[in-house]
């Protein structure tokens, strides 16, 4: 072995034995510096006789090469090696107990679908969900609505540029009955079905939002009659209210997918242009409801020679302002955090029937 060769063979060894970036910086400096090392032999060339020179001069550079990448190799080892320690070290531990001072508010929104799911819980409803861009079919079609149905038109209806595959365009569903044939063709009864969810419509002034919340709830059973769905509902209002002598009454309505239809009113008093819920001389809607359409059952696969149901829809944002008095339908949406502190509810108490819905 030459002297070179045990020279390359001592440097690379040390390049090897760096295991940090900090030590191979010192075997760099040491050895392939311009103090170094192989510096040093480089520079004896000067002194050789030319043909002398030239030989030696073509090993080193072969030697020099292969040290360069050994010394390349070991450096991208270690530097890969510091990244992956770095992110192990800056890993962020989300299991980490909150603070609850900096937990924030619930929004009364979720607050309120929670509350609503308690009580139907406690009526053995299970919850389903659908999605916000759905079919016309689940919209209209299935749901009884026939062509020239109003609630067609474009007006009400934000339909999307993509296509089912029946070719008809999406849309964002302008109600939660979609839930209703959802359910229906993959379950099958007795059901008992609550389904929250965002609901859209192009119409936006002081009343109404583009994006508002519905919650949907249906039954369907072998001997299930009009008298099920008041006593549910009727149940549901002093609930939600928590008041058990709130006044009710149904009046007659239209649905094109339930028959006979009605809507619910709760009796309330007007004083002053404020709104007190309970016994009163006024009356104010808060659900549609009725017996599913026997055309429903069947366009669901449901045979409705054997079996019957109810169902009914509320507005959330609707439930919210009556209960806790928030005057403004706009602010639900304003992301203002003030308002949130206001009208917000405390992450801890999770609405429950036995232990109380509301603060
Ligand atoms: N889908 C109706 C609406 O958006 C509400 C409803 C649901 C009425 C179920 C009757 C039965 O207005």
């Amino acid at each position: 072995m030459s002297n070179y060769t045990a020279l390359k063979t001592a440097i690379i060894t040390a390049i090897q034995a760096a295991n940090d970036l900090g030590s191979l910086e010192q075997v760099r400096v040491a050895e392939l510096g311009k103090k170094g090392k192989l510096a040093e032999v480089m520079s004896s060339l000067g002194k050789m006789a030319p043909d002398e020179r030239k030989a030696v001069g073509a090993e080193l550079n072969v030697i020099k090469s292969e040290i360069n990448e050994a010394f390349a190799a070991r450096k991208a080892a270690l530097e890969q090696e510091a990244l992956a320690q770095k992110l192990a070290a800056e890993k962020i531990d989300i299991t980490l107990s909150p603070r609850p001072e900096n937990m924030g508010r619930v929004h009364p929104i979720p607050q309120v679908i929670d509350e609503v799911i308690a009580i139907f819980a406690n009526q053995g409803f299970v919850v389903a969900e659908g999605p916000d861009v759905d079919t016309d079919w689940h919209n209209f079609t299935a749901l009884n609505i026939p062509e020239s149905h109003p609630a067609r038109q474009m007006h009400d209806t934000f339909y999307l540029k993509a296509l089912d595959d029946k070719g008809a365009p999406l849309l964002l569903r302008t109600h939660t009955s979609t839930v209703q044939s959802r359910v229906m063709l993959n379950q099958k009864p007795p059901l008992r079905v609550l389904a929250p969810g965002r609901t859209f419509r192009s119409d936006s002034d002081q009343t109404h939002t583009p994006m508002f919340h519905q919650i949907e709830g249906f039954v369907v059973d072998k001997t299930t009659h009009f008298g099920h769905l008041k006593g549910c509902l009727i149940d549901f209002v002093r609930a939600f209210f928590e008041m058990p002598d709130v006044p009710v009454r149904f009046r007659p309505s239209f649905f094109p997918f339930t028959e006979p239809s009605a809507e619910m009113d709760i009796g309330c008093s007007r004083k002053d242009g404020g709104l007190k819920i309970g016994a009163g001389d006024s009356w104010l809607e808060i659900l549609g409801c009725g017996m599913i359409h026997p055309a429903v059952l069947k366009n669901c696969g449901i045979d409705p020679n054997e079996y019957q149901g109810f169902a009914f829809g509320m507005g959330v944002e609707r439930l919210a302002m009556l209960k806790y008095g928030i005057p403004d339908l706009r602010s639900f949406f304003g992301g203002d955090t003030r308002w949130l502190n206001h009208y917000g509810f405390s992450a801890h108490d999770v609405p429950s029937v036995p232990t109380g819905l509301s603060r």
